[in-house]
């Protein structure tokens, strides 16, 4: 599904990018420059981050109005 119509973006592409270690909204939009025309499309983008269980503290995006459980994990000091 196309999900930043005007650079022809598709969720497919994002998901390769975030795969790929983009792991933040501004490393997508430099890598495929979604939301960089008109802007609609930052939510959608900030969706399929959010499923792709991209970090919120990093994309923005609040965890606690999607279905997939987020785990944050803390390293013990020594
Ligand atoms: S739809 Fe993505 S910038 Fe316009």
């Amino acid at each position: 599904m196309i999900v930043c119509v005007c650079k022809s973006v598709s969720d497919r592409k994002i998901r390769a990018s975030i795969a790929e270690g983009a792991d933040t909204f501004d490393e997508l939009q430099f890598e495929l420059g979604v939301a960089t025309c008109c802007g609609k499309c930052e939510e959608s983008v900030r969706d399929v981050m959010a499923q792709t269980g991209v970090c919120a503290s990093r994309c923005g995006v609040e965890h606690s109005s999607y279905p997939v459980p987020v785990t944050f994990y803390h390293q013990k000091a020594a």
